[in-house]
């Protein structure tokens, strides 16, 4: 079908209310049901969840905190692949106010907020942390209309901030990897903050470490070898105080250690003894997803956002291609080249190759090899001149127009005077969508043309500025896209961060996007999350008949209101999904299939 051709059906379902609750709720005629919470068995032995004992053995075996990104990867030879099959989840970080009993946000979020940091944080709860923190591998089965974990799974694998890993790529074994742990710079225990992710045509799980300057604590002065690629990630950030018990996040104890992280972490999931591969080529930035598609000639592509203002959107092309056998295809993502966006003012933009030795990537420059440019991606990409833009998140490619869409968040910072073709509102508080498509609808091509698909936020204040379609309803905008998935229809569908009441008067949730024809620019409520929580996951079965979603610290506070109480484990702004006096809030994962079966919103 010709880009841009109206053969996309509209979505059918009845538009949700967009008045906050206490609850996650569906549009009518669907049902949303809890498939696994942050607490509850992945591995065999798993003791039960009691919130009020909590350590880091158990929470090693158990479901972790803040389920991010998910990937549904069939089971070969399943009798229906849409009904049986593993599911690949991000665990990105964790609440220590909504997860501990009598912390408060006074501890462990006081660095952020001016109070006395970490006064009542132990070794222990830092256990608790690492453990909650990764991924965890589910093998997951529809029976009837229920979906459910399959208990003691062979496939079954909780990942964490301590399971080895291997460094593959440029970087792999430069001085600037090595450290007292692995002199070889090879191997590294574990991936923090993977946010969104991917999953590949040969079964493999792409996850990404999002924000992990957070996690480094100690000074960085400008005698530190690593100032200049440290200050561009904002290391040491201490959201953390991993490093009173691991001297290994302190970047004056171990200074190379913060360079063995920020990079897309890919991961065989039908092996749970496989050692997760950091897959250097993809570069060091702080990687939001990592949604791939084939490219014409075979190539696989990665297209990846950089989730900081005024930072930028990335694409990686593998070097080989796609050969449909598995064993040679685990190897694609170790060589290929990485490219940096430049949006032109005319509507046609260019993907800047970040290689050693073209353009400023020189020695002269610091740049004294490959591994030089994927260690320090986000200055290569300065020195190249790409556009920053206004934190880039999910940018997932759709099959059946080859049109990318780009996530961009929001960036409050961004003044008149900064203002760029694709980032064209200053103080841009509710984000906006980058359509992109590629020459000749080649993924590999090194040219583009884009266009903004929405400007995001209340159509009813002239002064915001948004632009979403006039059919669309007051429910039915947003603020704040983060992730987003297509469906087998080639819709689009867009889950956000950052909705709530004193600001949008809404909470996040997932909203059906049209992109094509006259309705192009309208969007309508299929979910919302409850109080205080962040719309993740979107994820369909092949078959379109399920809709996996993630949400994410439920209960936390509306810091936007200035007269709402602080949220804790003791008094948190939910108790979603158990509604239990003494259950905490816990982030959890919900299935949604429509009632008497079919295909969503079809
Ligand atoms: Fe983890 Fe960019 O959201
Ligand atoms: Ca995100
Ligand atoms: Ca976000
Ligand atoms: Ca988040």
């Amino acid at each position: 079908e010709a880009a841009g051709a109206n053969t996309t059906p509209s979505f059918a379902f009845n538009e949700l209310s967009s008045a906050p609750t206490d609850r996650a709720e569906v549009a009518a005629g669907y049902d949303a049901n809890v498939l696994i919470r942050w607490g509850d068995p992945v591995l065999p032995g798993a003791p039960a969840f009691d919130p009020r004992n909590q350590t880091g053995a158990a929470q090693s075996r158990q479901f972790g905190y803040n389920n991010d990104y998910l990937g549904y990867i069939p089971l070969p030879g399943a009798a229906n692949p849409s009904r049986h099959g593993l599911l690949c989840v991000n665990h990105e970080y964790t609440n220590e106010e909504l997860m501990f009993p009598g912390i408060g946000v006074q501890d462990a979020r006081a660095a952020q907020r001016g109070g006395i940091p970490f006064a009542k944080m132990t070794a222990e709860l830092a256990s608790i942390e690492m453990m909650a923190h990764g991924g965890s591998v589910l093998e997951i089965r529809r029976d009837g209309e229920h979906w459910a974990v399959v208990a003691d799974s062979r496939y079954a694998r909780r990942i964490t901030a301590e399971t080895e890993m291997e460094i593959t790529g440029p970087a792999a074994g430069h001085p600037r990897m090595r450290t007292g742990y692995d002199p070889e710079g090879r191997k590294v225990r574990g991936m923090i903050n993977n946010c969104a992710g991917g999953r590949t045509p040969w079964g493999t799980w792409v996850t990404c470490e999002e924000n992990v300057n957070g996690y480094f604590s100690g000074t960085l002065g400008e005698d530190h070898p690593e100032y200049r690629n440290y200050r561009r990630m904002g290391i040491p950030g201490r959201w953390q105080n991993w490093a009173d018990y691991h001297q290994r996040f302190d970047v004056n104890k171990e200074p190379n250690e913060a360079n063995r992280f920020g990079w897309v972490v890919e991961i065989d999931p039908f092996d749970p003894n496989s050692v997760p591969k950091k897959r250097t080529a993809i570069g060091r930035f702080k990687h939001e997803g990592a949604a791939g598609i084939t490219a014409r000639d075979g190539q696989y592509v990665i297209y990846a956002g950089d989730d900081e203002r005024f930072d930028y959107v990335y694409k990686f092309v593998t070097a080989g291609k796609v050969s449909g056998n598995r064993a040679e295809d685990m190897n694609l993502l170790e060589t290929g080249t990485l490219h940096v966006a430049r949006y032109n003012v005319d509507g046609t933009g260019d993907w800047l190759p970040l290689v050693h030795g073209q353009g400023p990537l020189t020695a002269e420059n610091g740049f004294a090899s490959q591994a030089d440019v994927v260690i320090e991606a986000r200055r290569a990409s300065d020195l190249l001149g790409a556009t920053r833009m206004d934190r880039p998140e999910d940018v997932e490619a759709n099959p059946k127009t080859d049109k990318v869409y780009v996530m961009l968040t929001n960036n409050i910072r961004r003044t008149g005077d900064q203002v760029n073709a694709a980032n064209p509102r200053s103080d841009n508080r509710f984000g906006h969508i980058v359509e992109m498509l590629p020459e000749g609808r080649d993924h590999a091509a090194l040219k583009f043309t884009w266009d903004i698909l929405v400007r995001c936020g209340d159509p009813s204040v002239a002064a915001v500025g948004a632009t979403f379609n006039a059919n669309t309803t007051k429910d039915g905008w947003f603020g704040m896209p983060d992730n987003c998935a297509i469906d087998s229809e080639g819709r689009l569908w867009v889950a956000t961060d950052g909705n709530m009441p004193s600001k949008t008067g809404r909470n996040d949730g997932i909203w059906a996007m049209e992109t094509e024809g006259p309705a192009r620019g309208t969007s309508k409520l299929f979910f919302k999350v409850p109080m205080g929580a962040e719309m993740c996951g979107p994820e369909f079965t092949p078959d379109g008949e399920t809709f996996f979603v993630a949400i994410q610290h439920p209960g936390e506070a509306d810091d936007e209101n200035p007269r709402a109480e602080p949220a804790t484990f003791e008094n948190p702004s939910t108790r979603w999904p158990d509604f239990k006096p003494d259950m905490p809030p816990r982030p959890a994962i919900v299935a949604i299939t429509k009632k008497g079966g079919g295909k969503i919103a079809v």
